[in-house]
């Protein structure tokens, strides 16, 4: 959360910068602001609210400096407004940091630095950062940097200037991604490659503890103990067309869209028909620990943990391997049993999540193995862990998660059944799993060319303050996830149940205001889901059920319903999660909502 780019090279700093932060605005909106070199001294201008009221801050101005850093921010510590925006700076105005992550000791480093005679200007922890750099200043901020970052507790990406070294650009890492991006002459350093991928599609990934020094014509990165580090430039593939609209009016609805193609790109080259099993290569280096595990733990947040839901009755059901489930952020805090040698899986979209990073340390600290299913090429997570899986759904850049979530539904299929066929999944089992997966997103591209038949469902949606998501087995996720699309965008409140566990307390809130929306695809639960939805309409409750195409019980049981192709129950998820990604969009723009930048959310959580 939170965004930073900086620029150093031949063109005007102020419209990269500008740029940059637009790409970077869906990590964090509440306020925006920069700082440049003008001639012989330093510019900073900043505002509340989005990048266009920074832009518009500047719409009449012809400043010709060629090198800043700028930032878009998500409020930790301090509401949102001007005084709180970054850049923040030192007493003397002159060293100017922006900064992501949180510094957990500030208020004790404030209390020192102002009995040190420092004064500070607004309520952010980063603005302790600029006055420790001012008190350890040595006369170069490459040097100064290490000294008084070895004070500071928390997690931070940050870039500095200072007036006294014009161009030149500083930044570090702990725990808060940040990356070089290398032109011809010129550099930029941003929190996301988003950001400078118009640019360079040259990257040198910076890891926690290293220092850097950018300068227009090179670069040097230190770790923090003063020990010069050689880094490699690597190559990326993703390209700006990848994280643009592309003629949709929200990245939202493009990437919902997208899906027939991302779920192509995540199964391609990795389904074996002729033995019914897929080939993982990022994971051929543990195939006998996995095989011959009898738990498996997988832990992440938010959609991924979801996700991470599906895959444990998948992985249990193909494979026979006992699953646990836990949210990063309990993991990390609760003394979780993990034995050496233990298997981890860690999903996350951006690879950066804060939560999962920091499960992800735990689970290494205690010896796990930890495998990594992401997205994010080349991101924290992908890189620290042991191994893993890419997704390869592309950028995704809309706040809430919609395809990524059914790649990594996808993927964790596909793990089970590998594992499955390593144990004893019959060969025939197998065959027809890896041709059903193969269908996945044609049936995906069925389903969204309804679109339209979601948006009158949406109408009514829209209207109501509740709602209710039931679902059962492999669909229960399916709930909480179509639950939590409507509350991230459209501000509803949505709640996802167990279909059955609803008579234990839900039921009580069941009336003709209450919508309750039921998955209610055929499977193996599909009677018992029928009762449930009798017990819905005898208390007046109104019912908008997903259901197999051609169902006749459930539409004469129903309000309202849509109908969606038939698969494997174990792959339903993939496909029923469609209909409440777009009824999510559609009840949003109802309702006159910012769909990509929700209220209060950051797409990629690098705080705790
Ligand atoms: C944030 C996002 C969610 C996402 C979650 C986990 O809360 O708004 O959409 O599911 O983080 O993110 P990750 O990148 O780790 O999958």
């Amino acid at each position: 959360m939170c965004g930073i780019v900086g620029y150093i090279g031949k063109n005007r700093a102020v419209p990269v910068l500008i740029d940059g932060l637009k790409r970077l605005e869906y990590r964090g909106y509440d306020s925006a602001g920069l700082a440049f070199f003008e001639n012989s001294g330093l510019i900073i201008k900043k505002t509340k609210g989005k990048v266009r009221d920074l832009e518009e801050l500047l719409k009449n101005s012809s400043y010709s400096g060629t090198a800043g850093i700028a930032h878009t921010r998500w409020a930790t510590h301090g509401v949102p407004n001007r005084i709180n925006a970054h850049p923040h700076t030192d007493c003397s105005g002159e060293i100017t940091i922006v900064h992501n992550g949180i510094i957990e000791n500030y208020s004790a480093l404030k209390k020192y630095l102002e009995n040190r005679g420092h004064v500070f200007k607004s309520d952010t922890d980063t603005e302790v950062i600029a006055h420790l750099i001012e008190e350890n200043y040595s006369g170069s901020l490459f040097d100064t940097l290490p000294a008084a970052l070895a004070e500071v507790e928390g997690t931070y990406g940050l870039a500095v200037i200072s007036k006294k070294e014009p161009d030149r650009i500083f930044a570090a890492r702990k725990g808060s991604p940040l990356l070089i991006g290398k032109g011809k002459d010129e550099f930029f350093i941003a929190s996301d490659v988003a950001a400078i991928l118009r640019y360079t599609n040259e990257i040198i990934y910076i890891e926690d503890d290293e220092i850097v020094e950018l300068k227009r014509d090179g670069f040097s990165v230190k770790s923090t103990s003063n020990k010069k580090v050689s880094k490699k430039v690597q190559q990326i593939s993703w390209n700006l067309d990848m994280i643009e609209k592309e003629g949709f009016p929200h990245f939202m609805l493009k990437e919902i869209f997208e899906q027939k193609t991302s779920l192509r790109n995540t199964l391609r080259g990795r389904l074996n028909h002729e033995e019914g099993t897929v080939r993982l290569d990022g994971l051929l280096e543990y195939t006998n620990q996995l095989k011959n595990s009898s738990r498996i733990i997988i832990t992440a947040c938010g959609t991924s943990w979801h996700s991470a839901l599906i895959g444990e009755y998948l992985i249990e059901e193909l494979a026979g391997i006992a699953v646990e489930v836990e949210y990063a952020s309990e993991f990390r805090y609760r003394s979780p049993i993990i034995n050496e040698g233990d298997i981890v899986f860690v999903i996350s979209q951006s690879g950066e999540t804060a939560d999962t990073l920091g499960a992800m340390k735990e689970a290494k600290r205690k010896g796990a193995i930890v495998l990594g299913i992401c997205n994010v090429v080349g991101s924290t997570i992908a890189r620290e862990s042991d191994a893993g899986v890419y997704i390869h759904a592309g950028p995704e850049i809309g706040v809430a998660s919609t395809k990524a979530f059914t790649s990594q539904v996808l993927v964790l299929a596909m793990i089970a059944l590998m594992l499955g066929r390593m144990k004893n999944l019959p060969l025939e089992s197998g065959i027809k799993i890896a041709k059903a997966l193969g269908e996945i997103p044609d049936l995906v591209e069925r389903v969204l060319k309804k679109d339209k038949e979601i948006k009158e469902i949406a109408l009514s949606l829209s209207k109501h303050s509740n709602a209710l998501y039931l679902g059962r087995g492999y669909n229960f996720p399916v709930a909480l996830e179509g639950a939590l699309k409507l509350k991230e965008i459209s501000y509803i409140h949505a709640e996802g149940y167990p279909a059955a566990e609803m008579k234990h307390g839900p039921i009580a809130l069941i009336d003709k205001n209450m919508p309750v929306i039921v998955i209610a695809t055929k499977d193996a639960v599909y009677e018992k889901i029928m009762s449930n939805i009798a017990e819905i309409k005898a208390r007046n409750g109104s019912v908008i059920s997903i259901v197999t195409r051609g169902d006749e019980k459930i539409k004469e049981l129903s309000d309202g319903i849509f109908e969606v192709p038939e698969t494997m129950t174990f792959l339903s998820p993939i496909v029923n999660v469609i209909p409440l990604q777009l009824l999510a969009y559609h009840v949003a723009m109802e309702r006159g909502c910012d769909v990509d930048q929700p209220r209060n959310l950051a797409k990629s959580v690098t705080v705790e």
